[in-house]
């Protein structure tokens, strides 16, 4: 670790950078060092819970691949069950969310609300945002410290219960996604067109799933917390504040119209409730909300930026941006 120097960008150390001390160093000087220190790698990752790399000749998507397969935390996993509008671009690699750049995307750990959910998740950015659109981070420790205790025990009592519907074949769908990509088939969700593919994928992650003719409706009950099985530190670690659609998350405009446009329960996109399906108070999501908000990190983008996260520890989200802006992501399990 002798050729690359070590530092912190902000107060809460989160992520920590790790840079060449001299430029000209290679992506393969880069890898075989990797290789060499995994278990420094990892011991940054369930301390720190996240850390960038910061001008490596890290060029293209398969540099970013080749770096995830070095570090040796976990097996590729595919965004099976996830509701943010994404392409699959090559291996495990996926685009970061593709929801519309004026949307902020809280603060969450990636897929917190299925079984299998990923052990990290990785970003590499092709192209900075040219205006804001950082990707926001949190501790998820001090997240559940500084929740208010009232609140943490009626999540932590109760569990949650997420339910979504998904669409198969519609035109007025495929419109709405063209103008605003927001609401995603079910052969995106689990990547495949066959229905008896769809069950299986259900039954292995523990979704309850009901067809209503071309839409699916899947369920599932997930704790509010978690211990990471490392460091057995306890961590907030659900989706509640996405799953509930309130002006506070979606803005008044885009409130009313998710409420006219999803009059049928079937076709709601999301809703959240107690495990024991009483709802959960409105105030309380909006308490999360301000939670997280108060332990946001903004971290900016520069070009080939590498940042790894261990997701059961770090949350992540995107602040809105103007102009382009390409982050790639993938996860391991
Ligand atoms: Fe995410």
């Amino acid at each position: 670790m002798d050729k690359v120097k070590i530092y912190t960008i902000n107060n809460k150390l989160l992520p920590l950078v790790i840079e060449p001390k001299n430029r000209s160093m290679l992506l393969e000087d880069l890898l075989l060092l990797i290789r060499q220190n995994n278990d420094y790698f990892r011991q940054i990752l369930s301390k720190q819970g996240g850390l960038l790399l910061r001008n490596f000749p890290i060029h293209d998507i398969d540099a970013f691949s080749a770096i995830i397969e070095a570090l040796k935390l976990g097996n590729f996993l595919d965004y099976i069950g996830g509701d943010s509008p994404r392409e699959k671009v090559k291996g495990g690699v996926y685009t970061s969310t593709e929801a519309p750049p004026s949307i902020k995307i809280p603060l969450h750990n990636e897929l917190s609300f299925v079984k299998n959910y990923p052990k990290h998740i990785y970003f590499y950015c092709a192209i900075p945002p040219e205006k804001a659109g950082e990707t926001i981070i949190a501790d998820a420790r001090s997240v559940l410290t500084t929740m208010k205790k009232e609140v943490k025990d009626r999540f932590v009592k109760e569990g949650i219960k997420y339910v979504s519907c998904y669409y198969g074949k519609s035109i007025v769908m495929d419109l709405l996604n063209k103008y605003q990509r927001s609401h995603k088939p079910w052969k995106d969700v689990f990547e495949t067109e066959d229905r008896k593919e769809v069950e299986s994928k259900c039954k292995e992650t523990d979704f309850a799933y009901k067809w209503h003719n071309d839409w699916i409706q899947i369920s599932q009950t997930r704790p509010a917390t978690l211990i990471h099985p490392e460091t057995g530190e306890e961590v907030w670690f659900n989706q509640a504040h996405l799953y509930d659609f309130n002006p506070k998350l979606l803005g008044l405009w885009r409130y009313l119209a998710a409420k006219a446009f999803y009059f049928r329960p079937h076709t709601r996109l999301h809703e959240v409730a107690f495990a024991n399906n009483t709802p959960i108070p409105r105030k309380d999501l909006y308490t999360v909300m301000e939670t997280l908000d108060t332990n946001t990190i903004y971290f900016p983008w520069q070009k080939n930026d590498v940042m790894i996260l261990d997701n059961i520890l770090s949350m992540h989200g995107r602040a809105p941006f103007t102009g382009k802006r390409r982050v790639y992501a993938a996860m391991t399990g």
